[in-house]
């Protein structure tokens, strides 16, 4: 066999490896960024005029938590975006919520610092801000 009659299955392998290789990545759900070296990226403006149902939710996020996480969840200095992948539903349970609200958050995925625990709030309004914060998530296309 001449070795230019080999072209076409080495080609045929190189493609599949690429196949392999790329589909790993996506599959395993590592996502490639690192959320530790910098700031949360600022992606939405909701053009849509907010449903009535959340916006007792967007009322209570503007006072009790906009401070750090943003108007809109966009993020800020002092804490990063909830508008964001790794808060999505299945990394960021709406229990991961409550007990955010309720006992507080060490730093573990920024460099914001601490979130303290928040007075003046009960699950009740953490309810309402989840869904409004999921609200926004999915005008973001995040799920
Ligand atoms: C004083 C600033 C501050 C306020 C106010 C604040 N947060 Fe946070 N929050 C943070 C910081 C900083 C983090 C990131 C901690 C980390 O993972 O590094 C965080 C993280 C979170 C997380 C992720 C928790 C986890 O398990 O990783 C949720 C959910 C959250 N906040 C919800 C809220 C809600 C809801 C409110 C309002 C009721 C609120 N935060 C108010 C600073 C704040």
């Amino acid at each position: 066999m001449k070795p230019w009659t080999m072209l076409p299955a080495i080609k045929i392998m190189t493609l599949c490896l690429g196949c392999l290789v790329g589909g790993g990545c996506s599959e395993n759900g590592s996502n490639a960024q690192s959320p530790m070296a910098s700031s949360p990226p600022t992606l939405i403006s909701v053009g849509k005029p907010l449903p009535e149902e959340f916006q007792e939710g967007e009322t209570k996020f503007n006072n009790f938590c906009s401070r750090c996480h943003g108007t809109q969840g966009k993020g800020t200095n002092n804490g990063p975006a909830l508008v964001h992948k790794i808060y999505e539903p299945n990394h960021h349970a709406d229990m991961a919520f409550q007990r955010a609200a309720a006992q507080g958050v060490r730093a573990h995925h920024w460099k914001f610092g601490n979130m303290p625990k928040i007075d003046g709030v009960v699950s009740e309004d953490v309810s309402q801000i989840i869904g409004y914060v999921r609200w926004l998530q999915r005008q973001a296309g995040i799920f």
